[in-house]
């Protein structure tokens, strides 16, 4: 068997095992909950977003994975304030599995450093995408919620995460370019990928009001322009001061200031993620996820 047909093999095998699927022996399955967060514009605080969001799941007890897809100015691990020494390239070369690779923080939120390993998947030998394929599901038993720190932009690189993603969080700020920037990446990901669903949370405001205006602006465009796309609020976060004082001291504001506005906001969202029903635009377990990213960028 070559590998083209190997991995073809094991994707058809696995698509008899979707999402929550009843197995021969009676056991039910489930994976990991994939979602991606985004934005358009940069530093609009998808970074810390997912830091603090993943602490915040991990304190209600899920078990969750943070993949640095940001192929640009990684930094997940800044605000972790750890250094891992492998990321990806190595799992992608066959040097090290997912799991050397993963690094563990206190809290117990495990990382995945992208470095520039993302970056050129797009010559990827067909040995190197069954390398990824068959380390990415061993995450199918050892995680609730993937998140996935994407870049900044609409690039491919970001759209490919995206797409993948079981649910994608798009976080914009009331700046008017935000708010731009995120629309432009809804409307490529509704038109070129076809998804039709997508999370808006609002940081960096004073108050709900502003937040639900950002939110009245994008709904309206998208009902007027988008069609059947729909965006749900998730929630806002506040300026915070302490967020930023945090982030210079290489920190998460979970941790910096656990009682601060922001922190609150962050466990609030949290909450709301664990108890919200996964609304996928695509039903797959961990290894589909990488095979939709490496059916994209073929
Ligand atoms: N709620 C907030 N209150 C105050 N400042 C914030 C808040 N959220 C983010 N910031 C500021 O924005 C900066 C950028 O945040 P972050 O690095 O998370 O953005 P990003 O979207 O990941 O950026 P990039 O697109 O470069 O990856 C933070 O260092 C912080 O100073
Ligand atoms: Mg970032």
């Amino acid at each position: 068997m070559d590998q083209a047909s190997g991995l073809r093999n094991i994707v058809k095998t696995d698509s008899l095992s979707r999402r929550g699927v009843s197995m021969p022996s009676g056991a039910t399955r489930t994976f990991p909950r994939v979602m991606s967060v985004t934005s358009g514009k940069g530093g609009v605080g998808k970074t810390n977003m997912v830091g603090n969001l993943a602490i915040a799941l991990t304190e209600i007890g899920k078990r969750v994975v943070i993949i640095d897809a940001d192929v640009g100015l990684a930094n997940i691990d800044i605000i972790f304030n750890m250094r891992p020494k492998y990321n990806i390239s190595h799992v992608i070369s066959g040097e090290k599995s997912l799991h050397e690779v993963m690094v563990t923080t206190h809290h117990g939120v495990n990382i995945i450093a992208g470095g520039s390993g993302f970056a050129n998947m797009t010559q990827l030998t067909h040995g190197e995408k069954l390398n990824l394929l068959t380390e990415f599901e061993t995450l199918e038993n050892m995680a609730d919620i993937i998140l996935l720190d994407t870049g900044a932009g609409i690039s491919s690189n970001v759209l490919y995460f995206n797409s993948a993603a079981d649910e994608c969080i798009v976080i914009a700020t009331r700046e008017p370019t935000s708010i731009t920037d995120a629309y432009a990446l809804m409307k490529v990901m509704s038109q070129e990928y076809g998804t039709k669903y997508f999370k808006l949370l609002v940081n960096v405001v004073d108050s709900k009001k502003d937040a639900k205006m950002v939110y009245a602006t994008l709904d309206n465009a998208i009902g007027r322009f988008l069609k059947n796309v729909v965006l749900e609020y998730l929630g806002n976060i506040p300026s915070d001061i302490n967020l930023q004082k945090a982030v210079l001291h290489r920190s998460t504001v979970l941790d910096y200031a656990p009682d601060s506005p922001s922190s609150q906001a962050i466990r609030d969202i949290a909450g709301k993620i664990a108890s919200s029903p996964i609304r996928a635009s695509t039903d797959g377990n961990i290894k589909f996820f990488m095979k939709r990213i490496l059916d994209a960028v073929n």
